[in-house]
């Protein structure tokens, strides 16, 4: 069971205002859109829900929990980005395997839920030793990758 909850949410950047005070209420299981003309702080909100970006006045809670200033891994919480953040240099599990070091598990557990992560999106059969680098891989693939990156988070340890 998760709950966010957003409090009178601002952002600014020195005389800059990104984002208004916002409050918004995602119950369990709702997929919520966030929907408006661009640069009208979308991106933000979702960053400062994830903890890229701190609010400027404002709470986040996750179940309740005051989070507004928990690092990112404190929150276990995965964000899909737009434009993939893959390291290009890594094969596809170890791009979907990495973030899981900051749950402490080991290399052989990692790249099981890794794994399972990219079998839920249909990508196993990409990570064969002989499998090519994500970026040479096509559009679809690439997609892939990322969200199989944010479900490995969710997946009990492999
Ligand atoms: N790191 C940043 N530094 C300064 N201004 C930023 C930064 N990130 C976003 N902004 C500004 O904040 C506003 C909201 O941006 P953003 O959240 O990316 O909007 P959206 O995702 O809805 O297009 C825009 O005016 C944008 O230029
Ligand atoms: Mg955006």
């Amino acid at each position: 069971m998760t709950e966010i909850t957003l409090q009178s949410v601002t952002k600014s950047w020195g005389a800059l205002t990104a984002l208004k005070p916002i409050d918004l209420h995602i119950p369990h299981g709702e997929f919520l859109v966030l929907l408006g003309p661009s640069g009208c702080g979308k991106t933000t909100t979702m960053r400062i829900i994830a903890g890229l970006e701190t609010a400027s006045t404002g709470k986040v809670l996750k179940d309740g929990d005051d989070i507004t200033n928990r690092l990112p891994r404190e929150r276990n919480m995965a964000m899909v980005f737009q434009n993939y953040a893959l390291y290009p240099h890594m094969k596809v599990l170890d791009n979907v395997a990495y973030p899981l070091r900051a749950r402490g598990l080991a290399k052989a557990q990692r790249e099981r839920t890794a794994l399972a992560a990219l079998d839920k999106v249909g990508l196993a059969p990409l990570c064969r030793p002989s499998a090519e680098e994500p970026l040479r891989r096509p559009a679809p693939a690439r997609r892939s990758c990322p969200r199989a990156r944010a479900l490995s988070g969710c997946l009990p340890d492999g």
